[in-house]
């Protein structure tokens, strides 16, 4: 109510991307996320996860993009997250695209981005996530890390960066996410299809035979039903412990704001969900799914995990109902 009521019209009042730093600032690097977590983190044993060699405390998620230099560990664990995405990093760091790049869709709880990954470079994430480790300050829910290629890498190179961010960061993150469904990297999702998907996939395998660091796929929502089942048969065929469903989707019909880039909350919800439908029937059920677009609240939750996921997670739910939202859709679960 506090933060409907009294931080968001603040925020609101301010540019979206300004207003991500801030509350990024705020969270990460003050004692903000430490008094607030009496309030929003509780321990939920009967939504405990045990996934692809994990342990999950609950299954509520950051999404990919909130923190993608891995700037605020401690502040998820306090805030209730049962785990985190960082990332998306690239080899190399990366400006993004030119501002303004983030738009809010206030009546329809929605957010349109073309952020094109800005971010410090995998290899300074991976010295800032080392010294966590080694200060023993590591969080004691899962790390993920979502990864992808810089802008100018050619599609048919796209392997390499891939290959690059993994070994950077394959020690200092609990598993891993190939990101080839962003709409803001020209040509990147067409790297979820044929021989653009072996050649950023096969590497990888062979970089960890034996599964040890848990691999899986992000993918849009704007993919056909034949396109689905390519997906699946990659994760087949590579050995993927999972599916990350699904990325912004580009399909802006009807919304106020027709502003290029990718869309994601309330409007992606029931196509997110679709997706993760489709997927669990594919795969009967055998390949773990996390969903994500449009949560809000324990609904919201519910129809995702009935359509076949097995995590979530959420980004402009978190911007829409604030710090308090884990704690309230978790409560609704149990
Ligand atoms: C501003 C913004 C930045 C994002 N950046 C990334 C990113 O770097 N990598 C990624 O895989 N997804 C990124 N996403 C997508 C989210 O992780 C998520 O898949 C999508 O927003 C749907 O979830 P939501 O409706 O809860 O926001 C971003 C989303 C937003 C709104």
């Amino acid at each position: 109510m506090l933060y409907r009521r009294v931080a968001r019209p603040l925020f609101f009042l301010l540019p979206p991307e300004f207003a991500h730093h801030l509350s990024l600032i705020a969270l990460a690097h003050t004692p903000l996320a430490s008094l607030l977590a009496p309030l929003a983190r509780r321990e939920f044993p009967g939504l405990e996860r045990k996934l692809f060699g994990l342990t999950f405390p609950n299954p509520i998620g950051l999404a990919a993009g909130f923190d993608k230099n891995a700037e605020g560990l401690a502040a998820w664990e306090s805030l209730g997250f049962g785990f985190m995405e960082l990332g998306t990093i690239t080899p190399r760091p990366q400006p993004g695209n030119p501002r303004p790049r983030v738009f809010r869709l206030p009546s329809r709880q929605g957010l349109i981005n073309r952020l094109g990954f800005p971010n410090v470079g995998a290899e300074d994430v991976a010295r800032r996530l080392s010294r966590i480790k080694l200060a023993g300050h590591w969080p004691h829910i899962p790390v993920g890390m979502n990864i992808g290629k810089n802008k100018e890498t050619p599609l048919e190179e796209a392997g390499r960066d891939y290959l690059l961010c993994f070994r950077a960061t394959r020690n200092v993150a609990d598993y891993f996410v190939v990101n080839v469904s962003s709409p803001n990297t020209p040509g990147l999702r067409e790297l979820q299809q044929g021989q653009f998907l072996d050649s950023i996939l096969g590497p990888l395998r062979d970089e960890d035979p034996d599964l040890r660091h848990p691999l899986l796929i992000k993918i849009a929502p704007d993919l056909s039903d034949g396109q689905l089942e390519e997906i699946v048969r990659a994760v087949d065929k590579y050995r993927l412990a999972g599916i990350v469903a699904t990325n912004t989707t580009v399909d802006k019909t009807g919304l106020p704001l027709q502003e290029e880039g990718g869309v994601s909350g309330r409007p992606l919800a029931a196509r997110s969900t679709e997706v993760i439908r489709s997927l669990h029937r594919l795969t009967g059920g055998r390949v773990p799914i996390i969903g994500v677009g449009g949560v809000f609240n324990a609904d919201d939750a519910k129809e995702k995990l009935a359509a076949g996921a097995s995590l979530l997670q959420l980004y402009t739910g978190f911007v829409y109902e604030g710090p308090f939202v884990i704690r309230k859709i978790c409560e609704g679960l149990l």
